[in-house]
């Protein structure tokens, strides 16, 4: 989250400083996302008095059609909901555009391109992937923390550190599996991907998953099951259940669902449905390479 700042016209004391600086940290405001601060007091005490005739105009056209007893305007009809409608020029553009992309490499430099979704001007650089692109496995989590900001791979933090350890523990690690994220872009402040958002992303993790072509994926957490196998199960209902991803040309891939890992620190009573998840995972593998 990011933090504006009050006009004032003497400096904060250095206690009331410190005060501030407690109750930003304790709301999530982190980290600043500009150089330097805006003022978005003054910003909003300008927008009011350039708004304030127009308002007494409004006041009183209003107040004499009453006096003449008008009939009031009818109420006009409710506004469809917007937060569920993708916006359909962006997200058909991201659907063109990650068609157009005949590899890896092409379709990373083309979301490095890609200007449609606002979260790329708040992160500090694209997560495009991490590991091995030719791996069985494929792994796809939500969107980029902190930590994978700052780097510019999947997984690095404290979450990434533990799907090291639980895959590490059915004999992968990141040159035989591919991994990667539903959102290309750190959410500031860590906070959900919008589902706006969420639809603008979706043809590039589908055209990665087409092009890297894994024999098995593995979702972690909700979020990134319900974009990869349009599943709308709670995910500790649909974890340890075999199901499928469908590619644009229709090829079948079998996916598991599993829980976050991110999840996994704050609950580790679940790492045992987890562990099995990943147990799973590695003989499904073993099946598949016959
Ligand atoms: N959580 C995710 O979903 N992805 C990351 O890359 C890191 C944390």
């Amino acid at each position: 989250m990011a933090a504006s700042h009050q006009s004032r016209s003497e400096p904060l004391p250095l206690t009331d400083v410190r005060e501030l600086l407690r109750f930003y940290a304790d709301a999530g405001v982190d980290e600043a996302l500009l150089d330097e601060p805006v003022d978005r007091f003054a910003e909003s005490h300008a927008a009011t008095a350039a708004r304030a005739p127009a308002a007494e105009t409004n006041t009183a056209s209003q107040t004499e059609r009453w006096r003449r007893t008008e009939p009031a305007p009818a109420p006009r009809p409710a506004a469809p909901p917007t937060l569920s409608v993708p916006d359909e020029a962006q997200a058909a553009r991201a659907r063109d555009m990650a068609r157009e992309a005949a590899s890896l490499d092409e379709l990373r430099a083309i979301v490095a391109g890609f200007d449609g979704c606002n979260l790329k001007f708040t992160a500090k650089q694209m997560v495009f992937a991490d590991g091995n692109p030719q791996a069985d496995l494929m792994l796809i989590g939500e969107a980029p923390g902190r930590d994978e900001d700052l780097e510019g791979l999947p997984f690095v933090g404290k979450s990434g550190r533990l799907l090291d350890r639980i895959l590490g523990a059915i004999g992968i690690d990141r040159t035989s599996a591919y991994i990667a994220n539903v959102i290309p872009w750190r959410p500031p402040g860590n906070r959900t991907p919008t589902p706006l958002e969420t639809e603008i992303c979706r043809p590039f993790i589908e055209r990665q998953i087409e092009l890297a072509n894994p024999k098995v994926i593995m979702t972690l957490g909700g979020p990134a099951a319900k974009v990869v196998l349009h599943a709308n199960e709670g995910v500790l209902r649909m974890r340890g259940n075999w199901k499928v991803h469908t590619t644009a040309a229709g090829l079948t891939i079998p996916a598991m669902p599993t829980l976050h890992p991110a999840y996994l620190l704050r609950n580790p009573a679940h790492k045992k449905l987890a562990w099995r998840d990943f147990l799973d995972v590695r003989a499904k593998l073993e099946e598949l390479r016959g």
